[in-house]
């Protein structure tokens, strides 16, 4: 296992949990972090950088980038990109866009289908995988997430969810399965 990889799979009940969870990884985004989130439609992605963009101290509204591409915001203390790359149809489209400028300086940046921009793209510092409850029906709220690390800074930041986690300041969220680095003294 790589040092700094670490992956948790999580329960979300309602569209309440994601937004906590998303409290909670909020004061690890900084200059540069870059979050990929993955998911079929509709499975939340947006929903959850609504409540991310909230947590940073964006009052304003957030629109989905599905035809715009792109939606910048001027947080208090840094410049996040919200991108969705849904409607590329081949991987140089995002260069073409020139977001490889954007996503080269020091903006934070929010990826939804980085599946659409190649192997080209800036790697994740943490990269969530949305999907609807096996449930169906049952709990058509509740969703699973998984988090995986992919530097430092995510390492962070997964093992700062956990913390929360285990500290019982996510309500509506429960752990389904966990692959940490070991401890270290
Ligand atoms: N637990 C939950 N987390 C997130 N969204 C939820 C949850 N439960 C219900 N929802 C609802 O599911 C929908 C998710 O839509 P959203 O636009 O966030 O999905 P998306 O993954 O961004 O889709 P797309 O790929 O089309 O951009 C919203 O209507 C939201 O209210
Ligand atoms: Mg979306």
């Amino acid at each position: 296992m790589q040092p700094d990889s670490a992956e948790i799979e999580l329960r979300l009940r309602d569209e309440a949990a994601t937004s906590a969870l998303a409290a909670v990884i909020a004061p690890h985004v900084q200059p540069a972090f870059v979050i990929y989130l993955s998911g079929e439609l509709g499975s939340g992605k947006t929903t959850f950088t609504r409540a991310l963009l909230r947590a940073l101290g964006h009052p304003g509204r957030v629109r989905s980038p599905t035809f715009t591409l792109a939606e910048p915001y001027n947080l208090p203390n840094f410049e996040l990109y919200h991108f969705d790359f849904y409607r590329f149809c081949d991987s140089h489209e995002w260069r073409d866009a020139g977001f490889d400028e954007v996503l080269d300086g020091d903006a934070a940046a929010i990826i939804e289908w980085p599946e659409m921009g190649g192997p080209a793209l800036p790697a994740p510092d943490l990269w969530l995988r949305l999907a609807h409850s096996e449930r169906g029906d049952e709990a058509a709220a509740e969703r699973i997430v998984t988090l995986a690390s992919g530097s430092q800074w995510g390492l962070a930041c997964v093992m700062g969810v956990v913390a929360a986690l285990h500290a019982g300041l996510l309500a509506g969220v429960s752990l389904r399965a966990a692959s940490l680095p070991p401890a270290s003294d």
